[in-house]
């Protein structure tokens, strides 16, 4: 069985339709109805590469589940954007997105990405602002390899961690500038800010989070090098540590750690890293379990100030775009981590353990070694959900 990844917190209640106001007999049906059947609503953004190949694949298991349960509806639009939607307005997102998207109960991301056309500084700077200004600042990457999987590692063990990764600040935020840009001197600064409250915020998420999984944390670091931001964020490491004290915890250098992901993946539980190093370390903890084709990923805002936002882990991969073999598992699973978010935590599961069971029968894409297609791969976890 696949684990959940235990998103936590009460769900904000959907809108409603507007029907509640109604005595009639209709109005009481429709408002029992109502009760039951939650409608939340769902940007779908597929945006570039294999990004709308994943998405499409990913929302028929949705539409599927939602059908089976019959207590939920998600209401989805289409959000065109990207590199085709900047070569038509000038833009890759419109100047308003952010009101757009705010709108909604939840975003669901394919990729962005295009370049071979556009440079990535260009494509890729909103989706960071999206993290960012809705204060997504929890990441969770959760990382398994599951019956079926080969890993490329001769023994890798039991890996089941969980990279929380810090997703509004350090080494992402919009901080420096050019000087003398395009002479020969040159120069460029990108500072990383850590803020106290940002860092602490993000310690005690993952200590709760290992509470609720096998009580082990390990904190990223590298105090060795970085003596201002790394060392604030060991600060507040051995400030807090002291509140759980059921929780086995430990720090380790970033430079270690992307050794030891390789070396003895099995050791680790859940795993709080920077932007920055989350982002790599994620990297390496999606090929040692199959491959980004596998890897589920979710910005949150714990708080559900804002919508939070479910992607795979990977990009467009022009390598292999239009060619119809993109693995959606990744998009799936992310998929699933949206339903839990909005409450339906039986949908997850099913839609979770349809994926399982098509590794372990290795009805894969053949970034997996099999044969299938993104679109008959998706028809076999179909058919495992039941
Ligand atoms: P990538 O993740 O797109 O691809 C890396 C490798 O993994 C490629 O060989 C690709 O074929 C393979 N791969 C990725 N997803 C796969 C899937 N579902 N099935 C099978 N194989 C898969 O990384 P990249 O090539 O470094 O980046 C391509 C573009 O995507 C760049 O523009 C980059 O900035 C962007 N990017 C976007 C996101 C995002 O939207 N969240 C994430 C990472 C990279
Ligand atoms: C990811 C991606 C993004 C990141 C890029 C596209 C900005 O690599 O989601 O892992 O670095 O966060
Ligand atoms: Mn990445």
């Amino acid at each position: 069985m696949a684990e959940p990844v235990n998103l936590g917190g009460p769900v904000r209640p959907s809108r409603g339709t507007g029907l509640g106001a109604s005595r009639s007999a209709i109005g009481q049906t429709l408002r029992t109805t109502q009760r039951i059947m939650k409608t939340c609503q769902i940007a779908l953004y597929p945006g570039d590469g294999i990004g709308g190949e994943v998405l499409a694949a990913a929302v028929r298991i949705l539409e599927h589940v939602e059908s089976l349960s019959g207590k939920f509806h998600l209401e989805t639009t289409m959000l065109p954007w990207g590199s085709d939607f900047y070569f038509e307005h000038g833009e890759v997102v419109p100047e308003d997105y952010l009101d757009q998207l705010r709108q909604f109960d939840a975003i669901f991301l394919g990729a962005i990405g295009d370049p071979e056309r556009l440079p990535d500084s260009q494509t890729v700077a909103h989706l960071i602002q999206i993290r960012q200004q809705f204060n997504q600042y929890v990441c969770l990457r959760p990382v398994k390899l599951h019956p079926g999987v080969r890993s490329p590692l001769l023994n890798p063990g039991e890996i089941d961690l969980v990279v929380v990764r810090e997703n509004s600040e350090g080494e992402y935020i919009r901080c420096g500038g050019w000087v003398k840009r395009g002479q020969p001197e040159e120069l460029a600064v990108q500072s990383a800010i850590h803020t106290r409250s940002g860092v602490e915020r993000i310690l005690r998420f993952g200590f709760e989070l290992a509470r609720k999984r096998r009580n082990q944390l390990t904190m990223i670091t590298k105090s060795n090098a970085l003596v201002y931001g790394m060392v604030l964020w060991d600060d507040i490491f051995n400030e807090i540590c002291g509140d759980y004290p059921d929780i086995d915890s430990r720090r380790q250098h970033a430079d270690a750690a992307a050794m030891d992901f390789v070396r003895r993946p099995a050791d680790y539980d859940v795993v709080v890293a920077s932007n920055l190093f989350g982002d790599l370390l994620t990297d390496v903890a999606g090929v040692i379990t199959g491959g980004l084709g596998l890897a589920a990923s979710c910005n949150i805002n714990p708080e559900r100030d804002f919508p939070s936002m479910f992607e795979p882990v990977h990009g467009s991969a022009p390598d292999i775009a239009g060619k119809g073999i993109a693995n959606p598992a990744a998009a799936i699973l992310s998929g699933a981590m949206m339903l839990e978010w909005l409450g339906f935590d039986h949908a997850a599961e099913l839609v979770r353990n349809g994926v399982v069971r098509a590794l372990e029968a290795g009805e894969t894409t053949p970034d997996l070694g099999g044969s299938l297609t993104t679109e008959t791969m998706t028809d076999h976890i179909l058919q495992h959900i039941d």
